[in-house]
């Protein structure tokens, strides 16, 4: 097994926020996780990545006892588990290359980072990274000059400098309009299937886990509800994991395009019945 997450459990107080989660994944897969929000899909990342301290279980990668790593092991490890997040988490007022340089932290010394001095290797590196996720032209702007679709680009391209095994992806486009959407889940699945990297998102819409992921994992109150394939997770099963009424659509849980011009054109009969 690449990944085995073996009875992991998460308390926060009174309140078991992942309960008892177990799946394991044989080969670098693209793996997307599902659920309503408070489902525990945030806190079940920030635990493989190690932000979080697990309650209880296990998590094995590729031979590592990820759980009970400590000290420099942890540090690397974190390195090759690079994490992308809704809001990109880049330095604003900076430039796009020095935020990707960023990514390649833990590899410098405190001071050669404070005083931005980086390796000729590595700003190459950089701008190669840049160039193939078709944002090099916006390297020396700075990172708040640039559109959301292009900014979690610049976050992805920071995760790549960690040359990372993994890549977990926390609602990596829930902030872009649809357009920016599948450019940065393009983006990913191209990583994916190029590299060979595993990657790992919580999705909030089931059109996006259907169309990019191999493997979708349901989540609901910490538990898991759901794990097969895009072609298992019908509107019964997806209705099982949202815990939806009568009024669940797909079109609620959907960023495409089209589901959003369904939903305009709802609107528009409401407006029309009114
Ligand atoms: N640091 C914390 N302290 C206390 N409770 C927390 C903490 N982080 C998360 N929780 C709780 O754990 C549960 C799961 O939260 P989590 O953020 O993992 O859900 P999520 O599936 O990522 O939701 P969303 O889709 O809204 O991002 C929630 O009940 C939340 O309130
Ligand atoms: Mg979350």
């Amino acid at each position: 097994m690449l990944l085995s997450v073996e009875n992991v459990t998460k308390v926060f107080g009174r309140n078991t926020a992942v309960d008892n989660v177990a799946f394991s994944v044989d080969k670098p897969a693209f793996v997307g996780i599902i659920g309503r929000s408070g489902a525990g899909k945030s806190t079940f990342l920030r635990m493989v990545n190690r932000l979080t301290d697990a309650t209880a279980g296990a998590i094995h990668f590729d031979g590592r006892d990820v759980l009970s790593l400590k000290g420099a092991e942890k540090r690397a490890w974190q390195s090759d588990c690079a994490m992308i997040f809704q809001q990109f988490n880049l330095v604003p007022r900076m430039d796009v290359v020095s935020n990707v340089l960023h990514g390649t932290l833990n590899r410098h010394s405190a001071l050669a980072t404070m005083f931005n001095l980086y390796p000729t290797s590595d700003i190459h590196r950089a701008i190669d990274i840049l160039e193939r996720l078709g944002i090099a032209e916006q390297a020396a702007k700075r990172a708040e000059a640039l559109s959301g679709g292009q900014q979690q680009r610049v976050a992805i391209a920071r995760a790549l400098m960690q040359d990372p095994k993994i890549i977990l992806a926390d609602e990596p486009i829930a902030s872009l309009d649809p357009m920016n959407a599948q450019v940065v889940m393009d983006a990913l699945r191209r990583i994916h299937e190029e590299d060979g990297r595993m990657v790992v998102a919580n999705l909030h819409t089931l059109d996006t886990a259907r169309r990019y992921c191999d493997r979708v994992i349901g989540m609901r109150e910490g538990r898991i509800v759901f794990d097969g394939t895009p072609e298992q997770l019908t509107t019964g099963v997806a209705r099982d994991i949202y815990g939806a009424d009568a009024s669940f659509s797909e079109a609620s849980t959907s960023t495409s395009i089209d589901a959003l011009d369904a939903n305009a054109r709802a609107m528009m009969e409401e407006v029309e019945v009114l």
